[in-house]
């Protein structure tokens, strides 16, 4: 069933750095989702990690908090119908290989790390994700 949700994006380091940010806030904006929050930040290997705090255990964890403090990020709130699975479908498969075409990450992904976009993952994970960037001021 159809419903309003909100999730948290990134437009990470590598998305930045290749001057994508117009290209992946269009494609989200044409696909009806709305942008409800939005700012630059440049986190540190600290904000980066408590970010991620689910993947601690993770191999890839250090190298994630080193590449995600990298440089600046883009942070945004996204709202609309079924937000958090439509976002996902915009972005593609985590691994730009496997990502359909026309996604994002397939488009412009280097690889499973540098992967240009991060989307919560779940209700869960979005209500988790947007209060650690946004308070309810900054939402509109
Ligand atoms: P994201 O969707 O932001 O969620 C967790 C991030 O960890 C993921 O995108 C990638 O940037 C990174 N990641 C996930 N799996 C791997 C992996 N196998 N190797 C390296 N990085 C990974």
């Amino acid at each position: 069933m159809a419903r309003i949700e909100r999730t948290l994006s990134i437009i990470k380091p590598d998305g930045v750095e290749k001057n994508v940010i117009g290209d992946v806030l269009s494609r989200f904006e044409s696909a009806g989702l709305r942008v409800a929050a939005i700012k630059m930040i440049h986190m540190n290997e600290e904000e980066a990690g408590g970010f991620y705090a689910v993947h601690k255990e993770r191999p890839f964890y250090q190298d994630l908090k080193k590449y995600m403090s990298s440089g600046p990020v883009v942070v945004l709130v996204l709202e609309g119908e079924n937000a958090i699975s439509r976002n996902r479908d915009i972005m593609g498969a985590t691994d730009p290989k496997k990502a359909d075409p026309g996604t994002i990450r397939a488009d412009h992904a280097q690889s499973i790390e540098r992967n240009i976009v991060h989307g919560s993952d779940s209700p869960e994970s979005a209500s988790f994700e947007v209060p650690y960037f946004f308070d309810d001021k900054e939402i509109f």
